[in-house]
């Protein structure tokens, strides 16, 4: 059987945690990618840990949302990091993403479409008139003329999203635990790859609390 593919979001600023997020998430039934945040890449050891991190595949959040040519010189500037996966948000317009395709090379650019923490409320306070699915829709499109290798979006948009863009599809929101915290478009594991997901993000379900028993509560889940 195939192993389900799961990027463990390490949001932490702490070489410490992560060094024991990798540590403790070590198994043979799961296909583990590592995502690393904002917070770690902007701290003072995270560049350095994350240039000599071998044999692991990696994942730069850099949720880039900038004019184009901000965004090129970024990607150039990290180029060194030999990370997997790094992404850049959908909104940044379609000059911009392809301006960062460009430079991007053997990095994967995953396009950011609408953060999981909003709901259509919220898009709507920003000022968007379009529903979250629409929107994502939307989105989809632009990432597929920009000929994007990956594409975010919840696991509840990818029936949807997969009409429009072939290539991966990676999905945070993920929860199995009862905890939604900050997140607003949740599934299970289960739900996200019944979906078509073929990454599932997960941060605090598995890095909170005993790291090791969360990863096999989570092997449970994809079990049952
Ligand atoms: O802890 P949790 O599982 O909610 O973490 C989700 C991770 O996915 C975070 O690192 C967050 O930055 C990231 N993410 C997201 N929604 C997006 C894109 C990325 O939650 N649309």
């Amino acid at each position: 059987m195939k192993k389900s593919k799961i990027f463990i979001a390490c949001d932490t600023a702490k070489k410490s945690k992560i060094k024991r997020i990798i540590r403790d998430t070590q198994n043979n039934k799961l296909k583990i990618g590592y995502k690393f945040g904002l917070e770690f890449l902007n701290s003072k050891s995270g560049r350095i840990f994350l240039s000599k991190l071998k044999n692991k595949i990696t994942f730069a959040d850099l949720k880039l949302h900038d004019i184009p040519n901000t965004c090129k010189s970024t990607i150039e500037a990290v180029k060194d990091l030999k990370v997997n996966y790094l992404t850049i948000h959908i909104s940044s317009g379609l000059e911009a993403l392809k301006a960062a395709k460009k430079v991007s090379g053997k990095v994967k650019l995953i396009g950011v479409t609408v953060l999981t923490s909003l709901d259509n409320k919220a898009l709507k306070e920003i000022g968007f008139n379009k529903s979250v699915k629409k929107l994502v829709l939307h989105q989809a499109r632009l990432a597929n003329k920009a000929k994007l290798d990956a594409i975010v979006c919840s696991a509840q948009e990818v029936k949807i999203v997969k009409k429009q863009f072939k290539k991966e599809i990676i999905t945070p929101g993920i929860r199995f635990t009862k905890k939604t915290n900050d997140q607003k478009r949740i599934l299970t594991p289960n739900e996200a790859y019944a979906n078509g997901a073929d990454w599932l993000v997960i941060g605090r379900d598995l890095t909170k609390g005993n790291i090791k028993k969360n990863t096999q509560t989570l092997i449970n889940h994809l079990s049952q």
